[in-house]
């Protein structure tokens, strides 16, 4: 409630403002023009026509990817359809791209809205999948089994939970048990707008357990893709607006600590 009266005085304010024009659209954009390049080992991979939005390689080879995401203000490709998870096997020399099955009881697969991804191995050499997923516009993480046999996908849980609203990209550090970016503080589409037009920084990282659910990064413009170095000791952030690569150290209490931001070179890493 706080947050929404700082809000609405702020936009107030800023109405006066003419000049105020780094508005979420044109800064995703950000008036850069792309030389076309021709890149001659990259191919059209058939049966991703509805976008690849966040990818997983496996040690073994096989890589797991998101796609079809609607999200507002981003083109959908089929939005009629549901999102669904793909599988590839890079060991392959042409490797064919097919879908995943999704089975449990649960699981509502009309409205899957696949985001950011992250896979966990447990000694037992099970694969956890975890999906953000949007359905009907709302955030909530997946918890998946993945079958590599049956080429499908078991799950297992719905986590939803106070603090993962708006959610983005995920990296799993157990089963149950993640890093996550929430793009904004509000839901509502109108005050996320305002939220990003007045540079309000009030998107974070949340650390998720079963046991405890807490915010260990906050002050970010739109906390986009994470993921953790192989080694587990550092864990990555790209804040999109800002173009910057966050780097923390992660601590046995699992806290984050700021190591580092750096500037892209106008590259903006997506989730
Ligand atoms: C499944 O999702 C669709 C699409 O959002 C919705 O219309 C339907 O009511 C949902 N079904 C259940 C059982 O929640
Ligand atoms: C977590 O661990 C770090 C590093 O040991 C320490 O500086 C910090 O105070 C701890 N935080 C909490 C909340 O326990």
């Amino acid at each position: 409630m706080a947050k929404l009266m700082v809000l609405t005085l702020l936009g107030l304010a800023m109405t006066h403002f003419k000049n105020h024009q780094s508005s979420y659209q044109k800064r995703l954009t950000a008036f850069r023009e792309v030389e076309p390049v021709d890149l001659p080992n990259c191919n059209l991979v058939k049966g991703i026509e509805t976008g690849s939005e966040d990818l997983e390689i496996l040690p073994n080879g096989l890589a797991l990817i998101s796609s079809g995401l609607k999200y507002p203000g981003i083109k959908s490709f089929d939005p009629d359809k549901p999102g669904k998870i793909l599988l590839m096997d890079l060991n392959e020399e042409d490797p064919e791209v097919l879908e995943l099955r999704i089975s449990g009881s649960k699981f509502n697969m009309s409205s899957f809205n696949p985001h950011g991804i992250s896979t966990f191995t447990d000694e037992d050499n099970t694969v956890y999948l975890l999906v953000v997923n949007h359905p009907d516009a709302k955030s909530t993480v997946e918890l998946f089994k993945f079958q590599k046999e049956e080429k499908s996908l078991l799950h297992l849980k719905t986590i939803r939970h106070e603090l993962l609203t708006s959610l983005n990209d995920i990296v799993a550090v157990g089963p149950e048990h993640f890093y996550a970016t929430n793009d904004h503080y509000f839901v509502d589409p109108c005050l996320r707008s305002w939220e990003v037009y007045l540079g309000l920084s009030w998107s974070y990282v949340v650390y998720y357990s079963p046991n405890e659910v807490k915010v260990v990064v906050d002050g970010f413009d739109f906390a986009n893709g994470i993921n953790i170095s192989p080694d587990g000791k550092y864990v990555y952030i790209s804040e999109l607006l800002a173009h910057k690569i966050h780097v923390y150290e992660k601590h046995a209490n699992w806290t984050l600590t700021s190591l580092k931001g750096t500037s892209g070179l106008g590259a903006t890493p997506m989730a």
